[in-house]
């Protein structure tokens, strides 16, 4: 273990809450609403995960969101997205897709299977009141086109967002900076990652058991890191097999006026959004398969 960093500890472990989205998908939403402001720029992470069907068949039929990003992580599945920016693609297991809704995008998103496991993540980032408003962007990548590597440890680090030991991600972000690793670790080895001091950390276990700075963090659980003091890296040990999601990000410190899909900075923006939906100016509706 490097003496050169000092880990950040765990400042609490969140379970989370079961619930449905779309027109039925089971999910446990790990990062819920009152947590936006500790985990600033991070407003939301869904867990779902399933190999009964009825929890994920009718999938996510045509919705708008103004105001943010929604980064989509498959573990396993298939599920085909369009939206009102003429965007469709197809998200295999280990693929990514990142959509930034800007000032608006209606879309759908529909398993592509009728049985086996349906499993992955979606998180919502915050954009800054300044680019709210751009146009929507969307990109697919499939899991060979993430970058990714093996540590002496054999860790393996998959780089969604940010840095890690000079590889950088696939997606970066000047304001909210995140940074977005999924980590699988053998039983036996550990990871240290730098983050920046002023952003604001999660880990989210997905499988096994970790210990951060010494704290055992079970599966299913977020572990929330702690900020400020001399921790500019966070240590995470693995003492049998585990994947975990690890998170950071540059608070945006802005206020935060969220009314379901739409994430503006006000209330006044927030009506706005809801009067562009129902006049049609938001985005077309795209006719869900
Ligand atoms: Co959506």
């Amino acid at each position: 273990m490097s003496t050169l960093h000092l880990s950040r500890r765990v400042e609490g472990l969140i379970a989370g809450q079961a619930t449905s989205d779309g027109a039925g998908v089971k999910l446990t939403r790990v990062l819920t609403q009152d947590l936006q402001r500790r985990l600033d720029p991070f407003l939301m992470l869904d867990a779902f995960g399933s190999d009964d069907p009825n929890d994920y068949i009718a999938g996510f039929p045509d919705h708008p969101h103004r105001g943010f990003e929604t980064v989509t992580y498959m573990i396993a599945g298939r599920m085909l997205h369009r939206d009102s920016a003429g965007h469709e693609g197809l998200l295999e297991s280990g693929g990514v897709q990142w959509m930034t809704a800007g000032r608006g995008v209606i879309h759908s998103e529909i398993p592509q299977q009728t049985d086996g496991v349906m499993e992955g993540f979606q998180l919502w980032l915050n954009l800054p009141g300044r680019d709210k408003m751009n146009a929507p962007w969307y990109r697919d990548f499939k899991a060979a086109d993430l970058p990714r590597f093996v540590t002496t440890q054999g860790v393996t680090v998959i780089v969604i967002a940010g840095e890690s030991q000079g590889v950088s991600g696939a997606v970066t972000r000047t304001a909210s900076a995140p940074l977005y690793l999924d980590l699988h670790l053998p039983a036996g080895s550990s990871i240290e990652q730098t983050l920046a001091l002023q952003h604001n950390a999660f880990v989210y276990v997905y499988r096994g058991e970790v210990r951060i700075a010494g704290q055992s963090v079970p599966t299913q659980r977020m572990a929330v890191l702690a900020n400020g003091g001399p921790s500019d890296s966070v240590l995470i040990e693995a003492s049998k097999d585990a994947k975990v999601l690890l998170l950071a990000g540059q608070p945006l410190k802005e206020p935060i006026a969220q009314y379901g899909p739409f994430v503006m900075n006000t209330q006044q923006e927030i009506h706005q959004a809801i009067q562009d939906f129902r006049d049609g100016t938001l985005g077309e509706r795209v006719i869900s398969p």
